[in-house]
């Protein structure tokens, strides 16, 4: 099939399913606590890296000050172990007091002064994956008021503690719940994770009408082989997920752990540059008071969060997984551009990939690529060979706009004028331009 029945057919898709909220249009951007500080409560010991409101207004000062809120970094989400053990006599989750003595609300507001927005955990179940009280079914809607009292503007709904039939009642119903109290509140729910992620225990089409986002499978850890992991089970399955996402409902690879320690640069880079071609939300998880500029850089990429951001809202596909270990993916955008990925699963050393646009299944024309990291940017004939030299472990990233339309090459070149033989065997394809 070609691309662009493919766009059509998801794009049809996606307009018919997304949850009605009016939110998250795009992959939500920000903060989330949970895989760089874990369920660290030991203030006394560790008060710079515990799980306490001075670590959340550390973060949203970061996030403002440093052209984070700017690029689209706006949530910043507590995780586990927030709450007290305890409801309060009302029957209502309260935060811890001794490490949020001025409470959720005033974190809030804290995060509104400075235009950003605050995310909380809860969870489907009779205890939060941490052991801290969750919402059983009868508590759904106290919660969700609780939280709306609260601003708060997003929640992730985690399902620990809950069998298969809770669950079933219990994500559309928080849904409903929250959509009730008025407040617009972002609802990612990770349901599908706890259902081993596929069809047909997993009904993607309900989850779009009653989630902004959801968590597909297991949590990611501060490691390469966890992001491989993550990568080829969503890429294993991207029929189902492509046909899932779209604006307002996005499926959820997990945080981004880019500045933390399991990464190199080099993979740091792709993991930026796989979660921009899945669509993916981009929650970065990690300590912004002391980040890298390395890790800072790539992070605040502006080319490769818009690709990620694109208005579209189409997730993007693997087109090709080469003998070599070069693995090519696509992510169709608006305008008619798209971006190219081309990524190396090898240990050894830089690899020159040839291959040229028509090989990829780009239609005639010329094409303006840009290279996402680089910054460099070259004009490209669909049919002329390049090279394009991947690092191990590491990624090349292409933004290619529309096509130009071919003009006929001057008379020399033109092979008696015929346009349809344009470009094919012509000189400029006797060295293939390399690009580095
Ligand atoms: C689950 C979730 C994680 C995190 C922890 C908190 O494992 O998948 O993202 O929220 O619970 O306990």
């Amino acid at each position: 099939m070609h691309w662009t029945v493919l766009v059509l057919a998801s794009g049809l898709l996606v307009v018919t399913v997304a949850l009605d909220n009016g939110l998250m249009r795009t992959p939500p951007m920000g903060w989330l606590a949970w895989e760089r500080f874990r369920c660290n409560t030991d203030c006394e010991r560790d008060p710079k890296n515990c799980i306490s409101e001075n670590l959340f207004t550390d973060m949203a000062d970061r996030l403002a000050e440093d052209g984070w809120r700017e690029l689209g970094y706006v949530y910043i989400t507590i995780d586990d172990c927030w709450a007290s053990m305890q409801r309060d006599e009302q029957g209502r989750l309260q935060a811890d007091p001794k490490r949020f003595p001025r409470g959720i609300h005033r974190l809030s507001r804290y995060m509104h002064d400075r235009g950003l927005k605050l995310g909380i955990y809860g969870d489907m179940g009779t205890h939060t994956c941490g052991g801290y009280p969750g919402t059983p079914l009868d508590k759904i809607e106290v919660d969700a008021q609780t939280f709306a009292d609260w601003e708060v503007d997003m929640l992730k709904f985690d399902g620990c503690y809950s069998n298969t039939a809770e669950q079933e009642q219990g994500y559309p119903r928080m849904s409903k719940a929250l959509n009730a109290t008025g407040r617009p509140i972002g609802y990612s729910c990770s349901w599908p994770a706890y259902q081993g992620g596929l069809p047909p225990q997993v009904n993607y089409g309900l989850l779009a009408k009653i989630c902004n986002l959801w968590r597909n499978y297991a949590d990611i850890q501060d490691s390469w082989d966890s992001v491989l992991k993550i990568v080829d089970w969503f890429f294993d399955n991207q029929e189902v997920l492509i046909a899932a996402a779209g604006p307002g409902g996005w499926n959820d690879p997990d945080m981004l752990i880019i500045g933390d320690f399991g990464l190199s640069m080099e993979q740091s880079r792709s993991q930026m540059a796989l979660w921009a071609i899945m669509a993916a939300p981009l929650f970065m998880s990690n300590d912004l008071r002391t980040i890298s500029s390395g890790a800072r850089s790539i992070l605040q990429n502006k080319m490769a969060i818009s690709i990620n951001q694109d208005p579209l809202g189409l997730q993007g596909r693997r087109i090709l997984k080469e003998k070599s270990g070069i693995e090519v993916f696509w992510r169709p955008l608006s305008n008619d551009a798209s971006a190219l990925l081309f990524f190396s699963r090898r240990n050894d050393m830089p690899y020159r990939y040839q291959t040229s646009l028509s090989k990829l299944n780009y239609t005639t024309g010329i094409y303006k690529v840009n290279d996402v990291f680089s910054g460099k940017s070259v004009t490209l004939k669909d049919s002329s060979n390049f090279v394009v030299s991947v690092n191990p472990t590491g990624v090349v990233m292409w933004y290619i706009s529309a096509p130009a339309k071919p003009r006929p090459l001057p008379h020399q070149f033109s092979r008696g004028g015929r346009f349809e033989e344009f470009g094919r065997g012509d000189l400029a394809n006797a060295i293939p331009p390399v690009f580095l």
